[in-house]
């Protein structure tokens, strides 16, 4: 399974390479703004920046909400960098635009996905990957999880290409049902990676091996 960090932060992305296990990153308008990044052209000067830091591919979501709109804006985010992915929402337009950019070569990511339905749009108009919000999925006692259960049994059935990209994860059980199911992707910020790094008989034995070390070294 691949790891994307969700954030637009250049210094957490910069951690994140850092540590080796990154392998693209995803935005959205609220990233970017929590960054204090504003205007098209500072907007798009920052996605070529993560993508000078980053090797995988990059999320550049559009503002549009119209099929022309999308269309010119998605064209022009594709342009920037290879690296970059169309995100696209899961709207009536966005599937027709999904469909656009697939004949295009263009890669597409349809965002706000929170059904087995929305997926099974998305992949049978071409997206390159698909991103189930599992987060706010729980936030409204719905189990997230289960969704991306049902989306792989989907895409299997029928051998879509579309890589299921687990998005909106809070913690690192998030990422481990995720694998353990089989998403392609799980994209979350740095936090729930670096958890994965913790368990308790790490430290404790760690410790151990170190004291004993220290006292035969003495
Ligand atoms: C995915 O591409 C989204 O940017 C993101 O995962 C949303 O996460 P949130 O629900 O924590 O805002």
């Amino acid at each position: 399974m691949k790891f994307f960090i969700d954030t637009a932060n250049l210094e957490e992305i910069g951690e994140a390479m850092d540590l080796g296990v990154l392998d693209g990153v995803t935005t959205n308008p609220s990233l970017m703004a929590k960054e204090g990044i504003t205007g098209t052209e500072n907007i798009r000067a920052h996605y070529q920046k993560i993508c000078e830091i980053v090797e995988g591919d990059v999320s550049a979501e559009v503002i549009s909400t119209d099929f022309q709109g999308i269309i010119k804006e998605g064209e022009e985010l594709a342009a920037l960098h290879e690296q970059i992915v169309v995100k696209v929402p899961m709207i009536r337009d966005g599937v027709k635009a999904l469909r656009y950019f697939s004949d295009k070569g263009i890669r597409t990511n349809c965002t706000l996905v929170f059904s087995s339905g929305q997926a099974l749009l998305a992949a049978k108009a071409g997206a390159t990957y698909v991103s189930p919000f599992i987060g706010r999925l729980d936030d409204v006692s719905t189990e997230g999880v289960e969704l991306i259960a049902d989306i792989r049994q989907i895409y299997d059935n029928f051998l879509f290409d579309t890589q299921i990209l687990a998005a909106s994860i809070r913690h690192p059980m998030h990422i481990v049902e995720c694998a353990r199911i089989g998403a392609d992707v799980a994209t979350c910020p740095l936090k729930p990676i670096l958890s994965l790094l913790n368990h308790p008989l790490t430290d404790i034995g760690l410790e151990k091996f170190l004291s004993d070390h220290r006292k035969a070294d003495s």
